[in-house]
């Protein structure tokens, strides 16, 4: 233990001095006959290597994360951190992997469990491990005294350096025991000035990047709705840039600084905890949302945590959100590593909310196929007794006054004018005035004898039992299997209230947390594998659900019901931190907007959805000739730049956020042949001119050609020039006005 008196070092001293004070006695105390590299395991992947070690107390101990380190470098061996005074234990404040709430413990744990005895003490140590691969390892950890054994998942992807962790605890004792918290993961990073990003919201209001400095304590960011919800969302990120190195508050760079972000794969209730402790080292714990949670595991039983991915950019945020864009292409999408570009869409929603039926949909559908729409989706109101949102959900039958000869003649329609047909589907939800629930009221979450709480006159049902789950996927699977239907829009429009399941003994209740996702993923998978060209967009109620558990599943998503194109210029920024456009449908839809009572452009609002992947919603009973021709030409030119919108890297040239009156982003194809820029006015003021694009990522040696998709350059503005020019002297657009846009590619000359 440390005297008081010594207890004195400044918080950017203490660090290196409790570091130097270890390496003096590690020389000193030969504590171990075992080659020190038996005991320190590395992963090296992209530009990123992650490294942790036993220390001598058996404790698997974070060692480091960071920039590539050479292939010969040696780290010490891992040795614990002293005690602080006699308040924190050296169990406290020695980063670990994965602790168990045990020993003292005050920072987060990752497991805390209850024997049956009463006990609820767990201290973790190191068992073995078991290399798979250069990228791949497992350890396993086991209770100092009881047979609870965890094994811990590391993979690191190549290419990117992103690593995939995870959990998997088994209760090998003679008695049940509770899980109280299990987190997927825990990561550690030494003391320093961070800032941390990450991403909250609302219906209606999703994807609001929020970005504070970290200080002591813990920021916790959650959900407890039994999904993944819109009030906030499983990524977080941690800059240190420049700034550390002067006063004043650290900010988080775009393009430059050391970032360490993470996504949690999970679309249950999910916590991350971003705690600066004791000794100003910064953990983050991710994975299931210890609130009400409590999963019963019996003898011989095992719990699987979700994955939690964590990488790490020396490129600012940029740079982590474009390692992020390559990982979820190439890994976590069903289509990966080559998923398709997204077909543009037509919705009816918002033309014809529930009032859908066959002839209707034809109209719609002959006009949507004249501007070069690929697929047409059907939204709410066509199947039971859907005239409003009171009714019909659960009774997945076509209507037949809306559609007397049921889907198939306006499949075949929407075919012959050369699109392929989509349908909406909320499947997890019941209405109490449907024949699912009248003869099924025990299917719903509920605690038996308490009020239901009804949201959009709807109820949950409980996915966790089988035979609901076993109901569910039969239904849609004869759906699929009755009518060619490529693509399902598989809504979710409430989070849970009563999350009751009185069917199953007391002890095993709470398992519901886990269960009800495990069954949505497999009704998922298995109606991909039936339906092998089947495509899904995961919706809830808008971002409701979006995260990367529910992508290994889903093609796209939903970012919000809002589709107001200027508020989607910023939600679609925040968006773009922890998701690749690839998956972020944008619908264009009428002006003036629902929501805000703002009229822009037709341009304007294609160009905005453009940015991801493009879809039209509007009502186009009401276009004018020069609409359809406006929408024909930009769909067409969307089509030829697709690949590089959707694929290529993201470099957010001009932020729309904090007021911004000007925004501008610009991807860049992975073999640098081709760059896309969009560039939007809020207001001008004051006859002030575009600022000046610096573009970024092109060769710059290669010459590159400009083709205007939408707008100009100021007079004189080159036709072709070196990516050394569009780089370093940059573009000036000849843009100005309230709510414009401007669009251009550059194509590399050969
Ligand atoms: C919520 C979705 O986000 C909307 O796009 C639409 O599908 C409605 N549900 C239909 O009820």
């Amino acid at each position: 233990m440390f005297g008081v008196d010594e207890m004195r070092p400044s918080a950017a001293m203490r660090f290196p001095f409790i570091f130097t004070l270890f390496a003096l006695l590690t020389l000193l105390a030969v504590r171990s006959t075992l080659a020190q590299d038996a005991r320190i395991f590395r992963l090296d992947g992209g530009n990123s290597t992650y490294a942790f070690g036993v220390n001598e107390r058996g404790e698997l101990q974070t060692l480091y994360w960071g920039g590539r380190l050479g292939p010969n470098d040696r780290f010490p061996p891992a040795q614990s951190y002293p005690e602080w005074a006699s308040f924190d234990s050296s169990y406290s404040t020695t980063p670990q992997e994965y602790v168990g709430w045990g020993a003292g413990l005050f920072t987060e744990p990752a497991l805390k469990v209850s024997f049956a005895d009463g006990n609820r003490d767990l201290v973790l140590h190191f068992v073995r491990i078991t290399v798979n691969s250069q990228q791949s390892q497992e350890v396993l950890l086991k209770d100092v005294f009881r047979e609870i054994y965890v094994t811990l998942r590391y993979s690191v992807d190549p290419e990117t350096g992103i690593l995939a962790r995870s959990a998997i605890i088994e209760n090998h004792e003679k008695l049940p025991v509770v899980i109280e918290q299990a987190a997927a993961a825990q990561w550690t990073l030494p003391p320093a000035r961070y800032t941390l990003s990450y991403l909250t919201g609302r219906w209606a209001g999703e994807w609001t990047l929020n970005q504070e400095p970290i200080h002591a304590g813990a920021r916790v960011i959650e959900s407890r709705r039994g999904s993944t919800g819109h009030q906030a969302n499983p990524w977080f990120a941690i800059s240190r840039d420049d700034s550390q190195e002067r006063a004043g508050p650290a900010i988080a760079g775009e393009e430059h600084g050391e970032v360490w972000f993470g996504a949690l794969a999970w679309s249950g209730s999910w916590r991350i905890t971003v705690e600066q402790d004791q000794l100003d080292s910064v953990r983050v714990t991710g994975g299931f949302n210890p609130f009400d949670f409590g999963y019963e595991l019996e003898p011989g039983e095992r719990l699987e945590t979700p994955v939690f991915y964590g990488g790490y950019s020396d490129h600012g945020l940029g740079g982590a959100s474009r390692l992020l864009h390559r990982f979820e292409l190439a890994h976590v999408l069903p289509q990966a590593p080559e998923p398709k570009p997204r077909p543009v869409i037509y919705n009816s929603w918002e033309a014809t909310e529930f009032r859908v039926d066959e002839p209707g949909q034809v109209a719609l559908a002959e006009k949507a196929a004249s501007i070069g729409v690929d697929r047409f989706v059907m939204d709410d109101g066509w199947f039971g007794q859907r005239k409003t949102d009171n009714a019909g959900l659960g009774d997945w039958y076509v209507n037949p006054e809306k559609f007397p000869n049921g889907l198939k003649p306006l499949i075949e329609k929407v075919h012959a004018l050369g699109m392929d047909f989509g349908l909406w589907v909320e499947p997890e939800m019941v209405n109490p005035d449907s024949d699912l629930y009248r003869k099924h009221p025990d299917w719903v979450l509920s605690f038996p004898g308490r009020p239901r709480t009804e949201q959009r006159n709807q109820l949950v049902l409980n996915l966790a039992r089988s035979d609901v789950r076993d109901y569910i996927e039969g239904v849609l699977d004869r759906l699929l299997t009755e009518n060619d239907i490529a693509f399902l829009k598989w809504d979710y429009n409430r989070n849970w209230s009563e999350p009751g399941w009185d069917q199953v003994p007391v002890a095993e209740q709470r398992r519901v947390y886990v269960e009800f996702v495990h069954n949505l993923y497999s009704i998922l998978a298995d109606l991909r594998k039936k339906h092998p060209a089947l495509e899904i967009e995961s919706c809830s109620g808008g971002g409701g659900r979006v995260d990367l558990g529910i992508l290994h599943y889903t093609d796209e998503v939903w970012p919000s019901d809002n589709t107001d194109p200027f508020d989607r210029l910023s939600m679609q920024d925040g968006f773009s931190y922890a998701y690749t456009p690839q998956i972020m449908m944008a619908w264009v839809t009428d002006s003036p907007h629902w929501l805000n009572g703002r009229s822009t452009s037709l341009t304007y609002r294609m160009l905005s959805s453009m940015q991801g992947s493009l879809g039209i919603g509007a009502n186009l009973n009401h276009w004018t000739s020069e609409d359809f021709a406006t929408a024909k030409r930009l769909i067409a030119a969307y089509h030829s730049v697709q690949p590089t919108i959707v694929r290529g890297d993201l470099y957010r040239l001009l932020s729309p956020l904090d007021g911004s009156e000007v925004s501008a982003t610009e991807t860049v194809s992975r073999d640098k042949g081709q760059a896309v820029v969009f560039a939007f006015t809020h207001s001008t003021q004051e006859g002030r001119g575009f600022p000046l694009l610096q573009l970024q990522g092109l060769d710059p040696a290669a010459e590159y050609k400009i083709g205007w998709i939408e707008g100009k350059g100021i007079p004189g503005t080159a036709a072709s020039a070196s990516g050394a020019w569009w780089m370093r002297h940059g573009i000036q657009l000849d843009l100005h006005g309230d709510f414009q846009g401007a669009a251009f590619r550059l194509d590399r000359q050969h």
